[in-house]
Order: C-alpha cells, then structure tokens, then sequence
C-alpha cells in the first residue's frame, strides 16, 4: 500500500490530481485514515506493533505529497510567468490614456518655481547611511526624535572579525540628509540653493500616512542669512504654488534637532463649502517645518559655521498636493486605481510654467 501509494503521488500531474490522492489517503474515508482508526479496537500489545507502522505510513505520505506539492507549484507559476508575459515594445492599438500622477505634477510646480528663485534640483539615496539621515543631522543614537521615525532599518553590516557594526542603513526618513550631500558635494565654500524632492519611508499608515511618501527639503547656505531670508522665500513659493496673493504665514517656535531657531510654518486658511481652501485667515493650518541650520549640521557637512550661515525647510508632497487639489484619502495617491488617476491626473501637455500657471 505505502508504495502504491508513494508511486501515485509522485505520478500526480497537477495539483488537482494530488489533492485526489491526498484524500484517498488521508481524508476523512482515505485508507491511510481508515487504518488510524483500527488502532482503537487493537489490544496493548497489537497497538504497540502497529501504532508505528501506520503512523510512520502517514508522515511517509503526508511528507510525499508537501513536497511533490511545492514541485507542481513552482512547475503552476512558471507557466502562469511564462504564458502572463506583455510585449510592452508592441505599439499599442488605442491612443494611450495615462496622465501625470499629481504626485510628479507637483514636484514639476516646485522645480518650476524654486529654479526662479535661483534653486537647483538635487537628489540623494533611498537607502540612506544611518549617519546622513540621522547623525550628521543632530540626532545622535540616544535622541528620542529616532523613535519618532518609525525608521525602517536594514539588518547592520557586521566586521565578521570584531563583530563591530560596520555599516548601517535605513530607508530614509526625510530627505534632510540631502541637505548633507548637497553641503559635502558644494565642498563648503560655496553658496548653496537647492530644493530636494524625492521617497521617504515610515512605518505608518492611516489615512493621512503611507509607508511611502513624498517630501520637498528646501536648503540656503550663504553668508548673512537671516530668518528673514527664510520667510520672504517661503511667502514667495506658498503664494506662486497656491496661486493667490492672500497667502498669510504664521511662523510657530518648534524643535527640530537640525535647525537653531526651528519654526513651523502656519499657513492661514478659509472655509469655503465647508472645506478648508489654503488662502486667507479664517484659521491657521500647519504646512511646513523649517528653520536656520543647526551649527553642528553646517560642520557635518564640511561649513564654518562662523562664516556660514543657513536656512532650511521641508514638507510633504502629497499634502502639498491635497492641499491645492482637494484629494482627501492619502492612500489612494497610491492604489494605482485609473478612475482616480483620470480624475485626478494630468495630462503630459500641461507642463507647470510660471508664465502659463504652474496649477496646469
Ligand atoms: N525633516 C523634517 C521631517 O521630516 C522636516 C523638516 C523640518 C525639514 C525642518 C527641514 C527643517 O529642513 O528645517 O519632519
């Protein structure tokens, strides 16, 4: 029986054929089943003989058909791979239908408008050195805005000699650590205007978190700057991306680790229709962080902090976008649903210029 049975499993085309011989043996009727149940009516000594045998029978077949099953799967998903295949180099017979996601609309917006203000586009890694995303900014391993994160850390590189860490990664958190790169990259002698879009990755997620997001870091270094500086600028870009001159800023003393004064910027709101639209001052909204740049963070990345003076800021993407067009459920930004999509989206001729609006 056990070989008969260990033979047709192993004939077993497909699944659908094992699972017959899984219950011919060990369903409810199955044989193998059925012999278990003899065990009750045996003697002492029968049973001591027997149980063994039939319980060795059982692992023997349920052992045959796991793995004989995780073989048909592999064969199922190789044929499902190779028969599922698109030709995406075939020219596509209707007129395609995609839009700008509002995602990259906007950071299109904002690369439009900074690079008016004088302000380059600069990137950084996803997978960040633990020291550019943290450290370099002013939060040591002991400071308490590391658990505010929620990071997602990669398993740490370990000397195999020492057992000392000997490289630490994350997902980035923010994208202030390309406030570091673009200060390393300028060699601390130079001015320095960038903006900074890109991914950043926190554990969360609700309807206003993803565990992907979208931030803007803004970064000045000159000589001379002052909180005025930051404040004109952040007028100027909240005014142009809204696109009304009623724009109100209200700048709120906060902490952050990177920056010496820090200040949260409110931005008044007014209640049209019963929601909240960016734009005059029926109440305040908090829209951006920002701050002068923490004397330790200019030393990180290479600057006299005597000679040197900064500011920085930096928001959420995806809100900016909520905010200027009345999506209100975070998570669909990402749910790759075309109905939203065509709703929301844009279309790739509606490039932001100042000169034409940058709302496209
Ligand atoms: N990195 C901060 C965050 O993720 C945002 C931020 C605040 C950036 C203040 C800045 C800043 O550059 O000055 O919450």
């Amino acid at each position: 029986m056990r070989d008969h049975m260990l033979t047709a499993i192993d004939a077993a085309a497909g699944l659908e054929a094992l699972d017959a011989v899984r219950i011919e043996a060990l369903g409810k009727q199955g044989r193998v089943t059925q012999l278990l149940k003899t065990l009750g009516g045996m003697t002492a000594e029968e049973r001591q003989e027997q149980g063994p045998r039939i319980n060795g029978l059982r692992e023997a077949v349920a052992t045959a058909i796991a793995s004989r099953k995780a073989v048909l799967e592999t064969v199922a998903l190789d044929m499902r791979l190779a028969s599922e295949t698109i030709d995406l180099t075939l020219p596509a017979d209707a007129p395609l239908a995609g839009t700008i996601h509002p995602v990259s609309q906007v950071m299109d917006e904002l690369a439009e408008i900074f690079a008016d203000l004088g302000f380059a586009v600069a990137t950084g890694p996803e997978i960040e050195d633990d020291w550019y995303n943290f450290t370099a900014l002013n939060i040591p391993e002991t400071h308490p805005a590391r658990a505010m994160h929620d990071t997602f850390y990669f398993p740490d590189e370990v000397d195999p000699g020492t057992g000392a860490v000997t490289k630490r990664t994350v997902l980035r958190t923010h994208t202030s650590p390309v406030q570091i790169r673009a200060m390393q990259a300028a060699g601390g002698n130079t001015p320095i205007r960038i903006i900074a879009p890109g991914r950043t990755y926190r554990s969360d997620s609700d309807a206003t978190h993803t565990p992907m997001f979208h931030q803007v870091e803004g970064l000045v270094i000159d000589k001379g700057i002052t909180l005025g500086h930051l404040k004109w600028t952040l007028e100027t870009f909240l005014k142009a991306y809204f696109e009304r001159d009623d724009i109100v800023l209200r700048l709120r003393p906060s902490y952050f680790p990177f920056t010496e004064p820090s200040a949260e910027i409110d931005v008044g709101y007014s209640v049209v229709k019963g929601k909240r639209v960016i734009g005059g001052a029926d109440g305040w909204m908090e829209v951006l962080g920002s701050g002068m740049v923490h004397r330790t963070v200019l030393e990180a990345g290479g600057y006299d902090p005597d000679v040197w003076q900064g500011f920085a800021f930096g928001c959420g993407i995806d809100r900016l976008a909520m905010l200027k067009y009345g999506m209100d459920d975070l998570r669909a930004f990402f749910d790759g649903d075309v109905r939203w999509l065509k709703h929301y989206g844009f279309s790739s001729l509606d490039v932001p210029t100042l000169s034409g609006g940058v709302g496209a």
